[in-house]
């Protein structure tokens, strides 16, 4: 066995809403014993892998710490909230600039499912449809709140409910980007759901 475990179950690296206590427990036979926030803060914007200390065999006499790389989502800063125009979406890429990481912010104007800023009221999404990679930009519907049709098959997204299917072809939420307010400053630091196209969100 080597001295070095790789956590790369791709499910572990989806990102899942925190829970009460920010946590994240990657599934397998290892307990990641590090905060999910702990991870993003000390990754920065450039680091994609960390190490942490995991225990194997937890409970049995087998049981051992062990270093571990887990992948992590990078800190990005895509934007301000003071220059954010209500209805008028931004395009950024995340988590890479890799195929299939166009993503848009918006600020809805509404309280949203995941919204940040003093409304609750800015989101951002995946800019890629989850049932065949159908581009989305230029799609967004102020008046709906909603991303589509989609040009191929008409699927359209709620974005006040974490990219919900409205209609369409698509059976699987729009993937959300998770985001954070530091002042001003708005950082994107995780996806939750799969990108189309993708088997890992942090696939190189
Ligand atoms: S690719 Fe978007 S609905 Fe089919």
């Amino acid at each position: 066995m080597t001295s070095q475990t790789k956590v790369n179950n791709p499910a572990a690296r989806v990102a899942s809403p925190p829970d009460s206590k920010g946590d994240v427990v990657p599934s397998g036979a290892g307990k990641c014993v590090m905060s999910r926030r702990n991870f993003l803060f000390a990754s920065g914007a450039a680091t994609a892998t960390f190490t942490v200390m995991m225990v194997l065999n937890p409970g049995t006499a087998q049981a051992k710490k062990v270093p571990a790389t887990v992948a992590t989502y990078p800190r990005k800063l895509i934007g301000k909230l003071s220059q954010l125009k209500e209805d008028v979406p931004v395009e950024f890429p995340y988590p890479d600039e890799g195929a299939y990481s166009e993503a848009m912010l918006v600020k809805l104007g509404k309280p949203a499912g995941g919204g940040i800023g003093p409304r609750k009221d800015v989101v951002a999404f995946s800019y890629t449809c989850t049932h065949q990679g159908g581009p989305l930009a230029g799609t967004y519907k102020p008046k709906d709140k909603a991303l589509g049709p989609c040009p191929l098959h008409l699927s359209t997204y709620d974005l006040t409910r974490h990219g919900i299917l409205i209609s369409g072809q698509a059976y699987q939420s729009l993937p959300q980007i998770l985001l954070e307010l530091e002042g001003d400053n708005i950082y994107a630091v995780g996806v939750f759901g799969l990108i189309f196209g993708r088997f890992d969100n942090l696939q190189g």
